[in-house]
């Protein structure tokens, strides 16, 4: 070994033994570690990335669908029920989706019921979720208004098909 490969060798068995850490630094940085703090509020007058402000089933009778119900529409919202919520009320709605019975109370959505609610209070049940449903905020929002359009055509098509529109459940 050359003499500097030897000076080598003796700093680092030296730095080695004598329990430096200066290899540790990195694992001691003033980092807030998950949960440490509160998170930021948003700055006053931001705007959220949806552009949506706040709303909850109660309040949502006032959002208006952006969407105007057009086959793409209402076929884009077919794809995401297809995706997200067959698993639960089953092919167009009609109930009988895979995990059903891991459920007390999966509601058709072929009945006439769903026209008692707005369009704004079904895009809030599908963001926020109802009861035992849970919320889809991570759907694309233009694509949860889509949903709403398609949601609107079932009882449609399940009439056409003369498919029982049984209430089955549901609050
Ligand atoms: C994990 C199972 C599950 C999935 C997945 C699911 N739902 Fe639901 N859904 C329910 C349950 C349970 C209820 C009844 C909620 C209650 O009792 O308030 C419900 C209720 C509803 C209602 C209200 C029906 C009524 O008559 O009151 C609509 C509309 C609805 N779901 C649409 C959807 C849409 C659209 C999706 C997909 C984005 C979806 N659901 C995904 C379980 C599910």
């Amino acid at each position: 070994m050359s003499r500097s490969g030897c000076r080598v060798a003796l700093f680092l068995s030296v730095v080695a033994l004598t329990g430096c850490d200066w290899f540790s630094t990195m694992s001691r940085t003033p980092s807030i570690q998950p949960y440490e703090a509160e998170p930021l509020p948003p700055p006053e007058r931001s705007v959220a990335l949806d552009g949506m402000g706040e709303f909850n089933l109660a309040t949502a009778d006032d959002l208006v669908n952006p969407a105007p119900s057009t086959v793409a529409s209402t076929g884009n919202g077919e794809a995401a029920f297809r995706d997200f919520c067959i698993v639960c009320h089953g092919e167009g709605g009609r109930g009988g989706g895979p995990i059903e019975d891991q459920y007390p109370a999966i509601p058709t959505l072929t009945t006439g019921r769903l026209n008692d609610f707005s369009d704004g209070y079904l895009f809030a049940l599908i963001t926020q979720g109802r009861g035992l449903m849970p919320g889809y905020s991570r759907i694309e929002q233009r694509t949860r208004w889509d949903l709403v359009n398609y949601l609107r055509s079932l009882p449609i098509q399940a009439a056409a098909s003369g498919a029982p529109a049984e209430q089955t459940g549901g609050s």
